[in-house]
Formats: C-alpha cells, sequence, structure tokens
C-alpha cells in the first residue's frame, strides 16, 4: 500500500538531478492535468556568487548564501490547456539558484536580469534589516559577465507608489515599476507586464506567497539600454 502511494506521488511531480555533483544536468516534471510539463535543464557556466562572495543578509544578522546559475540550457515540454508545446532549446534558458543559511527578512525585492545578446547577468537585490544589523539598508546589484568576472554595484532603489497592483489574496499591495540608480551613474527603469503575477499560498511563512512577475528593463546598464527578466517580492509585514 506503501508502495503504490509512492508511485502515484511521483508520477504527480517530480525535480531532481542527473548527474553526480546533482547540479549540472536538473530535471523538473509533473503531470496534473491542465499544465503538464516534463523539462530538462543543463549547466554549462560557472555560477554568480551574490555579493561576489555569495553571502547574502547580513553578517551579525544572519549567515545565509546564494549562489545562481543564471542560464541553464532548457528542453522539454509543457502544456496548457489543450495545447502541448515543445521548448526550443536554442532560445531558451532557466535561471536556477539555491538561498541557504539562517534566517532571512521578511520582506524584500529581488531582480534577475538578462540583456539580449549579452553575456551580463544581474541579480539584484534590495532588502532591510533591523538594528543591531549593519547596514540596516542594503541594495546591491551583482553582475556576471559570462566566463569572465563578477562585478558588484551598490544602487538606489525608487519603488512607484501610485503604479501597483493589490492583491485580493495576501492584501498586499506590490509596485510595478522601479527606478534603480547605479553606482557608477547607469539607470534602469524596470516595469512589471502587468498586475497580477503573485502566486498565493497562504501568509504563514516566507516563500508561501511570492509575486514572482515578468519586467522588462529600460535605460542605461553596461552600455546596455533594453533588457527583461523577473521581480519576485515576499512581503511578511
Ligand atoms: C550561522 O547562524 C547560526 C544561527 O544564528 C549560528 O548558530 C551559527 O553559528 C552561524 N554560523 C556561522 C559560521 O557564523
Ligand atoms: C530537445 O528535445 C527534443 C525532443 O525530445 C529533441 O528532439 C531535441 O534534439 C532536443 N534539443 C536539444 C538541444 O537537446
Ligand atoms: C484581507 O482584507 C480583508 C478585508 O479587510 C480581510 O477580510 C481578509 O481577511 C484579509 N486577508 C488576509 C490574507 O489578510
Amino acid at each position: 500500500m506503501l508502495a503504490l502511494m509512492i508511485v502515484v506521488y511521483v508520477l504527480s511531480y517530480g525535480f531532481g538531478a542527473t548527474s553526480e555533483d546533482k547540479i549540472s544536468s536538473l530535471y523538473a516534471s509533473n503531470s496534473v492535468k491542465d499544465y503538464p510539463y516534463d523539462l530538462t535543464f543543463e549547466a554549462k557556466s560557472k555560477v554568480l556568487l551574490n555579493g561576489g562572495n555569495g553571502v547574502i543578509f547580513g553578517q551579525g544578522y544572519t549567515n545565509s548564501t546564494e549562489w545562481a546559475i543564471p542560464a541553464l540550457k532548457t528542453n522539454g515540454t509543457f502544456s496548457v490547456g489543450e495545447g502541448k508545446f515543445q521548448v526550443d532549446a536554442a532560445k531558451s534558458f532557466t535561471w536556477y539558484d539555491r538561498q541557504a543559511g539562517n534566517g532571512a527578512p521578511q520582506s524584500w525585492a529581488w531582480f534577475q536580469l538578462h540583456f539580449p545578446g549579452t553575456a551580463i547577468k544581474a541579480s539584484i537585490w534590495a532588502y532591510d534589516l533591523a538594528a543591531p544589523a549593519v547596514p540596516t539598508e542594503n541594495r546591491f546589484a551583482t553582475i556576471r559577465f559570462g566566463e569572465e568576472a563578477h562585478l558588484v554595484l551598490p544602487y538606489t532603489l525608487i519603488a512607484s507608489t501610485t503604479n501597483v497592483w493589490k492583491s485580493d489574496h495576501t492584501n498586499v499591495t506590490y509596485p510595478l515599476s522601479w527606478t534603480l540608480n547605479f553606482e557608477n551613474g547607469d539607470k534602469l527603469e524596470d516595469n512589471s507586464v502587468r498586475g497580477d503575477q503573485e502566486i498565493y499560498g497562504g501568509r504563514e511563512q516566507i516563500g508561501n506567497s511570492v509575486y514572482a512577475g515578468f519586467i522588462e528593463a529600460k535605460g542605461k546598464f553596461l552600455g546596455q539600454h533594453a533588457g527583461f527578466g523577473v521581480v519576485e517580492m515576499i512581503q511578511l509585514r
């Protein structure tokens, strides 16, 4: 009976590795009725280390790490309703990251950005910590230039208070546009492509509900003028 239950579970969804290092080759699948998918991911690049050394959320407050593989080669199939689609492996990629450690802030905004035709990948954090943590206001972008180098750029973030979307599930009002002023004089305007991009799952713990939205970026950034990516917003308080 137990064995049968395990088989049913495995058929419903799965996430795992097929390489010995448990990172380089990954898969994810599920067989639910309305949106089954069967995807494979291959890592071909070095990782992006947030903050240049992989440490986030501040010494003295907690000791968390985060690293990312910003563009895993992606292949497979997915369905939406009656339509089944083959991933265009030549044009597709997936951002994969791991955040591990002790504790986390109660809210944050995070952006991943890609700039078409370049090897520039950016992981951009904004979070506040309560004193006695130092600094309390944390805004930093970590940029990886392909296999070449990392760059860490402080910036200031201005979130719109007028272009917003309010969730009826969580009652959280999320900004939909942001201005990022970087230390080197570069500046980006990020815009959520639509209001409702919240994934709702209750409010008890970090990660139960998250705004994970597609964004477009315009402005001036390391010689680029347009990019795209994802904003992730968590708000527990
Ligand atoms: C990381 O944080 C935990 C919880 O505060 C603590 O027990 C542990 O000693 C810390 N580890 C290091 C290496 O600072
Ligand atoms: C992607 O998957 C399809 C279908 O299984 C296969 O024909 C194709 O060769 C794969 N592409 C790559 C780049 O692996
Ligand atoms: C959202 O606000 C409504 C109206 O005040 C309230 O009834 C509901 O419980 C709130 N939901 C959450 C998740 O806080």
